[in-house]
């Protein structure tokens, strides 16, 4: 693959990222191949000893090959010293973690430690975008936070803040980097509004320009309005259970309106990654905290977190006691495409099968080893096939292409049983009935 650069003759600004995690790497690639010069930089040791030598710290289709190339043409270098990277550049961009705290708000210590960290290494105006999602109101809140240690530093630098907020999604990171569906800028400057422009000259992509305020809040409202969707249509597939209707169905009917749209309508076990969850419980804290109760949020987390558990119910229909059952698992990162187990639904679908003494089998193309670390008792394999030998049944929770695509016809050969649980509604019901599967979908008629 070469994909080299866009920005031949532009605007060429130097372009420092801290914080190497998916957002920060992805971002800094994206940026290189846009034709800016980018630092990234990280303190992690392991993630840096990976990076420096253009490997990934995790696993995204195309993007290391895209990190290898921008290396090699120097656009893009790597490095652990956060203070030198700060110093000469255009745009420092703040992409560190922002975890959940114990109540769900976002822990904003490594966003402020690097608003500490710029004022004391800063030598030249400079803009200061976050990357990392944050809560409305923290864009300014590091404005203070950079003025009040200027300062006590007795410093005078001019720098702005900006909200650059991502929207990019794992498994997809590429091309949602390289082509974005749209560009949120929040500003307060007109000379941080023109260098965003520069910044972002070569994208032909919609571009907002708007408050800093704004900026955030549309991160979260997006992630949450997304979930809704997701919530709002498995709740109506349980229904669609009991009433013989059929939620694929509905769901392309529905997305046939455009004021509706056809995606993020596809029933499930439920949404998992480090986003969704996170991002809703930070929405949520910040109504509470402001006396606004943010009810429709509250029911979307309720509804996805009793999806799996309602899902197993017929699982246990089936099976009855699930001591010493055989459940052969397929697929454990929260969605194809990325080695990721945050908030994976499989992980609570272990822990519960695991509680009731279930034999669980597994199989993933990509996250075996970090779930492992967390549940080193289960029987890990290396196909769907070697997975679903003499299983009572089958469970298909992440509808990677090579689960999907594997061959039914062997698979119903190979079972105990040939029952067949299919989380992600991936598979053709008509089918797997057809290959003597007892088949049960989300949502579905029977
Ligand atoms: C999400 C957003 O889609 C991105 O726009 C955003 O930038 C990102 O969060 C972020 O905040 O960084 P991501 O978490 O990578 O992206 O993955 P999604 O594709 O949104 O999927 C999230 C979960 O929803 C997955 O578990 C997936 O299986 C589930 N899902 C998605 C459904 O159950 N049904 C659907 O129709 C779509």
């Amino acid at each position: 693959m070469t994909l080299c650069t866009v920005n031949k003759g532009g605007f060429i600004l130097k372009v420092a990222i801290i914080g190497a995690g998916y957002v920060g790497t992805t971002t800094g690639v994206a940026f290189a191949y846009h034709g800016h010069t980018v630092t990234l930089v990280e303190k992690d040791v392991d993630k840096i000893a990976k990076l420096q030598q253009s490997q990934l710290p995790f696993y995204e289709e195309g993007l290391e090959c895209l990190l290898k190339e921008q290396m090699e043409e120097q656009r893009l270098t790597i490095t652990s010293h956060v203070a030198d990277s700060i110093k000469n550049n255009d745009i420092i961009v703040i992409a560190v973690g922002t975890p959940s705290l114990p109540g769900g708000g976002a822990n904003l210590a490594f966003v402020e430690e690097v608003a500490r960290e710029i004022s004391r290494s800063i030598t030249n105006y400079t803009i200061i975008a976050t990357k990392s999602t944050v809560p409305v109101g923290t864009g300014l809140h590091i404005k203070s936070v950079i003025q009040e240690e200027l300062h006590r530093l007795q410093k005078s630098v001019k720098f702005d803040v900006v909200s650059i907020p991502e929207f990019l999604r794992e498994g997809k990171a590429l091309t949602d980097a390289l082509y974005p569906d749209r560009i949120v800028i929040g500003h307060d400057s007109s000379q941080a509004k023109q260098k965003m422009k520069e910044l972002y000259h070569s994208y032909d992509q919609p571009k907002l320009y708007t408050t800093l305020n704004d900026a955030e809040m549309i991160k979260y409202a997006s992630n949450a309005f997304l979930a809704t969707k997701i919530s709002f249509v498995n709740e109506l597939a349980r229904l669609c259970e009991h009433t013989g209707a059929n939620i694929t169905e509905v769901a392309i009917g529905m997305g046939l309106d455009p004021r509706i749209g056809n995606q993020f309508l596809q029933a499930g076990i439920g949404y998992g990654g480090s986003c969704f969850p996170k991002d809703l419980q930070a929405l949520i804290e910040i109504g509470s905290k402001n006396e606004i109760p943010l009810t429709i949020l509250e029911a979307v987390t309720n509804v996805n977190q009793s999806q799996h558990i309602w899902f197993l119910e017929k699982v246990k229909q089936e099976l009855g006691p699930l001591k010493g059952k055989r459940i052969a698992l397929l697929g454990m990162s929260f969605k194809p495409g990325t080695d990721d187990i945050r908030e994976a639904v499989s992980l609570k679908i272990i822990h519960h099968l695991l509680e009731q003494e279930a034999l669980v089998s597994a199989f993933d193309p990509q996250s075996t080893n970090l779930v492992r670390s967390i549940y080193p008792q289960i029987d890990y394999k290396k196909s769907p096939l070697e997975t679903v030998h003499n299983a009572d049944a089958v469970l298909l929770v992440t509808e990677w292409d090579e689960i999907v695509n594997t061959d039914w016809e062997q698979v119903s050969q190979l079972v105990n049983r040939p029952l067949l649980f299919d989380g992600r509604n991936a598979l053709s019901s008509h089918k797997m009935k057809a290959l003597g599967f007892t088949y049960y979908g989300v949502g579905l008629t029977q």
